[in-house]
């Protein structure tokens, strides 16, 4: 249901139109994060409040918040002290303001964010959205903060409100959620929990939604997406392929991708659709943390550098044009330069399109974080300024590669100059080109003329 349609709710929990109450939400990190921030303010917005982008106008104030590396969670602190001198700016001028932290710093720390700051009147795991506007209104009359972190057996998804109106031609759709893998370094099991994924049939009517309001692309998402396993039409699992064929057959929308994927689960019959699924982009974000075996053992990654090498292969056999992008970890405990070496070297071989490098940081409560040997600050920095050096050569050398080519692309919004709209590649990458606004929502020739490091530029190709 969307806002338009109108809910009918108990009085205490509407707005009134009078005075709509204003919402702000920043979001940190990952994409699914960008998605459920989209599901929140659906929510909030059916009980009648208004978006702003104006923290100081804001009634209520939530914190999308991201706990897979230190910085990030540290982050909401500091957001969280300015957020409190707002509060008592606006508290001076007989203002409200709840301030809510949501997400994975709010599954993991819990209460202990209330005690650290405690101008937060909210905190809400990322399980429990489909209660935010309830517990809003809790908070709002109980004047007492409220700590919402258990694993609910209800459905979210099913509870939230329809995806609005986009304003875009691209959307992410999460088809999958949390991780069975328990990777040492990683908080995902525990914030997200176990693997869940949602059923064929909610995800085809979503995804029809949204094509029929103007979504060419959608991006299918989960912390394990080529995990998925959802309930098909005819009561079977179904495979990430089978749903992604399934989608394709959705007249009007004119592209699919999916991320993040786990090397493991890149079964035969995704590697086959990569061939043979026309909407299906050449594009695979495919993550291998470490080119060294006993780092890779340490992480529980459960395959070898060989085995991501003979992967690979596979799939460019089925799509010899397909990008590839990857997350790689420097300075896991215990890490040699000989080891480091072995990534840099795996990086050289595979050639990446694309990729996210990161030095490792250990969080509270995953088995890495208490192994001996950790690196230090000084090491761990001067391999990921090699490590993304190499990694930024290597994406230019595939941007440069693309100059003089025709690479359809779908336009998704303005330019910065006048005149030039900017879109997205089959291989992702943003092209820039001259193009009248009418364009926007529609997949172009265009002729490649210049690559630079992060994007390319073009001309339409004659019709
Ligand atoms: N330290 C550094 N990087 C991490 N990632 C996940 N956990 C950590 C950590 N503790 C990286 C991995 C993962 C990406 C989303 O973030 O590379 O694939
Ligand atoms: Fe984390 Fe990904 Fe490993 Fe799951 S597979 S534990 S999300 S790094």
């Amino acid at each position: 249901m969307d806002s338009a349609s109108g809910v009918s709710l108990p009085a205490s929990e509407s707005v009134s139109a009078a005075s709509p109450k204003k919402v702000i939400i920043k979001t940190f990190g990952c994409q699914m994060n960008v998605y459920d921030s989209e599901r929140m303010t659906e929510a909030l917005v059916a009980q009648g409040y208004v978006e702003t982008t104006e923290l100081g106008e804001a009634d209520v104030a939530v914190l999308n918040t991201c706990h897979i590396r230190e910085k990030a969670a540290e982050k909401v602190y500091s957001d969280l002290g300015r957020l409190r001198e707002v509060k008592e700016a606006r508290a001076r001028e007989g203002k409200e303001t709840l301030i809510a932290v949501v997400g994975c710093v709010a599954q993991a720390e819990g209460a202990e964010i209330v005690r650290r700051a405690q101008a937060v009147d909210l905190v809400v795991g990322p399980q429990s959205y489909h209660r935010l506007p309830e517990l809003i209104t809790r908070a709002r009359s109980q004047g007492e903060a409220i700590v919402e972190t258990e694993f609910p057996e209800e459905d979210k998804f099913a509870a939230l409100p329809a995806q609005r109106a986009p304003k875009a031609a691209t959307a992410f759709l999460t088809v999958q959620e949390g991780c069975d893998k328990f990777c040492t370094f990683c908080v995902v099991p525990y914030t997200r929990g176990m693997e869940y994924s949602r059923s064929v049939n909610s995800l085809a009517e979503e995804a029809r939604r949204l094509v029929e309001r103007g979504v060419r692309e959608i991006t299918l998402l989960g912390q394990n997406v080529n995990a998925y396993h959802g309930e098909g039409p005819d009561g079977r699992a179904w495979s990430l392929a089978h749903l992604i064929r399934h989608l394709g057959e959705i007249e009007g929308l004119a592209r699919l991708r999916y991320t993040t994927s786990h090397p493991r689960d890149m079964s035969d019959d995704l590697i086959a659709a990569h061939r043979d699924e026309a909407k299906l982009m050449p594009y695979l974000h495919l993550p291998f943390q470490s080119g060294a075996d006993r780092i890779l053992a340490a992480m529980n990654r459960k395959h070898t550098a060989d085995e991501y090498r003979r992967l690979v292969a596979r799939i460019r056999d089925a799509r010899p044009d397909i990008a590839l992008s990857t997350d790689v970890i420097v300075g896991f405990p215990g890490e040699t330069d000989r080891e480091f070496e072995q990534t840099l070297g795996l990086v050289r071989e595979i050639g990446f399109a694309q990729a996210y490098s990161f030095k490792y940081s250990a969080r509270p409560g995953t088995p890495a974080a208490n192994l001996p040997d950790q690196i230090g600050e000084d090491v761990k920095t001067e391999r990921l300024l090699r490590l993304q050096e190499l990694l930024e050569s290597g994406q230019a050398r595939f941007n440069t590669a693309c100059v003089g080519k025709t690479l359809p692309v779908l336009f998704e919004k303005l330019g910065r100059r006048a005149g030039q709209l900017v879109g997205r590649s089959p291989y992702l990458q943003a092209v820039h080109a001259e193009a009248r606004e009418a364009l926007l929502g529609c997949v172009v020739a265009v002729e490649i003329s210049a690559a630079g490091a992060n994007s390319l530029s073009g001309v339409i190709s004659a019709p």
